[in-house]
């Protein structure tokens, strides 16, 4: 058996040629979307990330106002740039791109975000509102690894879902996504006792541990939909997911490829969150 491949490049054009239409009636309607980025430092892998949020941003009618501060920067000018851009109304998204310089507390940056401009869905409340089953801004890695499952028609309710992470931005919020869509989860960590035991059960498996190439085909139940969140740079320069991906797929039932899997919806659902967030303002 050979596994279905899901296309997250194919799958995060789709999503924003379809926020690209969203988009254009907003701006028909005066009130074009717009995302600030703010990257402190000069993190080569951030700055990568946030060329390809700005590039989305442009290809689906989206503003984007940039703010590029020196690793130096300290943390009350850091928020001082989070409070302009929280009272400015031509911005509907405020995105602070991690990691932050070891000097400044990224929560207290992320925390400072307004609400309804925190397109990362990261603000407690946003966290909160998606663990009470109502998401307004829900982090986008999880939510575009729960697209790729739907477009790709995986079946979640009644399913086991094995979830290899337990961040609050990736491995949690997953866990309560997949649990909204009436599949049962175990969630798993660096202490998690027989990790292949738990693995072997999963129908599906989302893989966030950043470890590369750990799960191994004898980790995987035959037909499993194995999505891997997970990206690592090996030695010599590449990038790999936390799957073995050539072995894996001849025995899962859907795999997604790193690059070209999750990373591409990542982008998109940041996208979809601006969108969604002007709309609320706009109406
Ligand atoms: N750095 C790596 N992933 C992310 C993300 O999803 N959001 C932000 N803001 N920074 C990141």
């Amino acid at each position: 058996m050979s596994a279905i491949i899901i296309d997250g490049s194919a799958i995060a054009k789709q999503v924003l040629a379809e926020q690209k239409i969203l988009a254009g009636r907003l701006t028909a309607g005066g009130h074009t979307p717009g995302l600030a980025v703010l990257l402190v430092g000069d993190d080569p892998a951030s700055a990568i990330y946030v060329r390809s949020k700005e590039r989305a941003c442009r290809e689906a009618g989206v503003l984007t106002f940039d703010t590029r501060l020196s690793a130096d920067t300290s943390e009350n000018e850091l928020l001082k740039r989070v409070d302009a851009m929280n009272s400015d109304p031509r911005v509907h998204g405020i995105l602070v791109q991690l990691p932050l310089p070891r000097h400044i507390n990224a929560v207290k940056v992320l925390q400072r975000i307004a609400v309804e401009k925190d397109v990362d869905g990261f603000n407690w409340r946003n966290l909160g509102a998606l663990l009470d089953g109502h998401p307004a801004l829900a982090p986008c890695t999880p939510s575009g690894s729960m697209i790729l499952l739907e477009r790709a028609g995986v079946p979640i309710a009644g399913r086991h879902a094995v979830v290899l992470g337990r961040s609050s931005i990736v491995g949690k919020p997953a866990a309560l996504m997949l649990l909204e869509r009436n599949a049962t989860v175990t969630v798993c960590h660096s202490r998690t006792a027989d990790l292949a035991a738990m693995t072997r059960q999963a129908d599906i498996l989302l893989s966030a541990i950043g470890r590369p190439r750990m799960i191994t085909a004898d980790m995987i139940k035959p037909g499993a939909a194995v999505i891997d969140i997970g990206i690592n740079r090996l030695p010599d320069g590449k990038l790999c997911g936390d799957v073995d991906f050539d072995v894996v797929r001849q025995k899962a039932g859907w795999i997604t490829p790193v690059p070209g899997g999750v990373g591409p919806m990542t982008v998109a659902m940041v996208i979809a969150n601006v969108i969604s967030a002007a709309g609320s303002t706009a109406t």
